[in-house]
């Protein structure tokens, strides 16, 4: 079966930056995961039904129209053999509220072995998210990034609830993405 883990952050936190370099640092060790971002797969389903022309506007659709590509998108990725890391969201924030990333139905297609938060102190991911001009980011201030960062280790709880997967932290911090990749990569063996 291989392992499936599941990758979290809120967005900007650097996840991808993160996994890419830890995916590098494995494959020397000959050890070799397939990567899959949930919000791309998300984003090939809503292309096709035509209701989104960018990435960043899929968490405006309404809430019924974000959990069917969602499930669909889960039921694509199932199929996945291997060992397969899950680049996704524990919750998204959507003008409507949290929506969850991983709701039963999503978790019990998946059943992840681990899920992983990237996190790091929400000044560094505010400054990030300014940086970073190739995407169309919330204008979310640094508390309100605190409190996504918080709501989503509950979420990760109640997923470790329903699945029995571990659940890992590592901090992605300002000058020391190499020890994020390291970590991430421990994480991964
Ligand atoms: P997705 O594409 O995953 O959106 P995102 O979270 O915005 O992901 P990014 O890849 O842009 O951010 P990142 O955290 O990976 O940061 P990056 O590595 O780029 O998802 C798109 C959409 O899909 C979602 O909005 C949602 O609508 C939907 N979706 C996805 N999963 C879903 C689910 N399960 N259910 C429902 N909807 C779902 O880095 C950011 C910047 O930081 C870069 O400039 C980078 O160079 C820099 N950086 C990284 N690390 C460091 C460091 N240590 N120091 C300094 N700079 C750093």
């Amino acid at each position: 079966m291989g392992k499936r883990i599941v990758i979290t952050g809120v967005p900007g936190v650097g996840k991808t930056t993160v996994v890419n370099g830890a995916l590098g640092k494995l494959a020397e060790e000959g050890i070799i995961y397939q990567s899959i971002n949930f919000g791309t797969v998300m984003f090939e389903v809503a292309c096709a039904q035509k209701v989104v022309s960018d990435r960043d506007g899929m968490r405006k659709l309404p809430g019924p129209v974000q959990r069917e590509i969602q499930r669909k998108a889960a039921q694509a990725i199932a199929k996945t053999e291997g060992n397969v890391i899950i680049d996704t969201h524990c919750t998204v924030k959507t003008p409507k509220g949290f929506l969850a990333g991983l709701p039963e139905w999503v978790l019990r297609e998946l059943m992840p072995d681990m899920v992983i938060l990237v996190e790091t102190d929400e000044d560094q991911i505010l400054g990030r998210r300014l940086t970073d001009t190739t995407r169309v980011r919330d204008p979310d201030s640094s508390k309100e990034i605190a409190l996504h960062q918080e709501y989503n280790r509950g979420m990760a709880a109640a997923y470790s609830m329903v699945s029995g997967c571990m659940v890992k932290i590592v901090k992605n911090q300002d000058f020391l993405l190499d020890r994020a990749i390291a970590d991430m990569a421990e994480a991964l063996m």
